[in-house]
């Protein structure tokens, strides 16, 4: 059986360069179009960010495959073919990737090819795109979700609520996040954190931060119309509050805020809750969008308190044209700051389940931070910090 040939399935490996340096899967992808051209119109113009995440999870897999590990590729493969169903991928598609990723690697390879190696290729060839097709087959939930525009705030410069209706509910947990694709930018899917939990009439509510030079978050903070259909995918992740966990840290760096949000809306059902403390951060005092919300929330649940942080202490001219979010008397008053560094300032945390949420330096450096002041890394969460 080829694939307990640890000797050849280490051959190929070992030509699968994560990064893609030696230019292996550029070199696949076009002797797949070639081969057959309907793929290429699956995929963005752009195909740079996916070389690499394709390069990184072949790797991945056959790493794994030459130690003998099975389980979590198979997992990971099958959850992978669940979620291209959204692609459009069909079942012919595999076939012809397929015999390109095996003609591709033989190139490769070159004098190092013997048969072993060759039939290392075709079993573990035939075993990912087996797993990925089958699990894909096998599924019965829809492959996505449409839904439609139904209101697009613009609360502050660089930051929109957009409010959907989609066509059914789609489950998800609290604290999940899903992959969008919205109209102006087709193809190029995205993930978003829905910032309310799941709702069995199909409503549901995205905070969209426009990142600097970002293609797709640009385009939905400026341009998303009432109306305008997206397409929504695959809920991920795994951010939860344990009730039974002990007290809770939230930190959000802006939009980060969503799942947080989300997680701190479905404890309301219950009228005892861990104690759940959230500092909400963002550059200025007017990014703070959402707090009038959450201060409501806090106001009827004694379990939450809300410590709203900013770096700089003013609002820049252009907060005048958007709504003011100045605190209610009594709540806790903002603190001026980097994140880390406020929370920090309260001590380590290190008997709280902690939650961090927003960009991923953000999340690095206050993880980083709380982890130096003696938080136990086992207990603190956060989503992958790239797609
Ligand atoms: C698990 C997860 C959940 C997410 N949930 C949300 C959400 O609820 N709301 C939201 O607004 N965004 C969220 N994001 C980020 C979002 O998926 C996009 O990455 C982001 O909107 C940028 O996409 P873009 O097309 O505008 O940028 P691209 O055109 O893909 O990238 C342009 C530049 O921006 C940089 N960049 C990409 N993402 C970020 C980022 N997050 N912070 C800073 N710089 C970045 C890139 O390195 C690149 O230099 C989430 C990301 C992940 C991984
Ligand atoms: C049947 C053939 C396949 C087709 C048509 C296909 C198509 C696509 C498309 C269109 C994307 C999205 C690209 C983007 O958003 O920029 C994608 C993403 C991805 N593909 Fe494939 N793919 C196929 C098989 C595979 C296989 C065999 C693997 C690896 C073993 C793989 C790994 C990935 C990964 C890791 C991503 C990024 C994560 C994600 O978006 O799901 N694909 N693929």
């Amino acid at each position: 059986m080829s694939l307990n040939d640890r000797d050849a399935l280490a051959v190929l490996h070992a030509v699968i360069d994560p990064a893609d340096g030696n230019g292996l899967i550029g070199r696949f992808y076009a002797r797949w179009f070639s081969f057959e051209a309907s793929p290429r119109d699956l995929f963005p113009p752009d195909m740079a960010a996916q070389r690499a995440t394709f390069a990184h999870a072949l790797n991945w897999v056959y790493g794994e495959l030459v130690d003998q590990r099975a389980e979590e590729p198979v997992a990971f493969l099958a959850q992978l073919g669940r979620d291209h169903r959204k692609y459009g991928v069909l079942p012919e598609h595999y076939d012809t990737l397929r015999q390109a990723l095996y003609t591709t690697l033989r190139d490769e390879v070159a004098e190092a090819w013997t048969d072993a190696v060759g039939a290392a290729a075709e079993q573990s060839l035939n075993l990912i795109t087996g797993v990925m097709r089958g699990a894909a087959e096998a599924e019965l939930s829809p492959a996505w979700w449409d839904g439609t525009v139904v209101e697009h705030l613009r609360v502050s410069r660089d930051l929109a609520v957009v409010r959907l209706q989609l066509d059914q509910p789609m489950p998800y947990h609290p604290g999940q996040y899903v992959n969008v694709a919205v109209p102006q930018c087709p193809r190029r899917w995205r993930y978003l954190t829905p910032a309310i939990p799941s709702d069995d009439t199909g409503a549901v509510e995205f905070h969209v931060r426009a990142v600097s030079g970002g293609l797709v978050s640009n385009a939905i903070v400026n341009e998303t119309q009432s109306d305008d259909r997206w397409r929504l995918s695959n809920p991920h992740g795994g951010l939860h509050v344990d009730r039974d966990g002990g007290d809770v840290l939230m930190v959000a760096g802006s939009t980060g805020l969503a799942p947080l949000r989300s997680i701190i809306m479905d404890l309301t059902r219950w009228g005892e809750n861990p104690r759940v403390h959230l500092f909400f951060g963002g550059r200025y005092p007017c990014e703070l969008y959402d707090l009038p919300t959450l201060w409501q929330v806090a106001a009827n649940n004694p379990w939450l308190s809300v410590t709203p942080v900013s770096e700089r202490n003013g609002d820049p001219a252009w907060a005048a044209d958007y709504p003011d979010v100045t605190p209610p008397r009594g709540l806790h008053l903002r603190q001026t700051g980097k994140l880390m560094d406020v929370v920090t300032r309260y001590g380590g945390w290190g008997d709280r389940q902690i939650l961090i949420s927003g960009g991923p330096e953000m999340v690095r450096v206050t993880k980083a931070a709380l982890m130096a002041k003696g938080a136990p890394p086992e207990r603190i969460q956060h989503d992958p910090l790239y797609r």
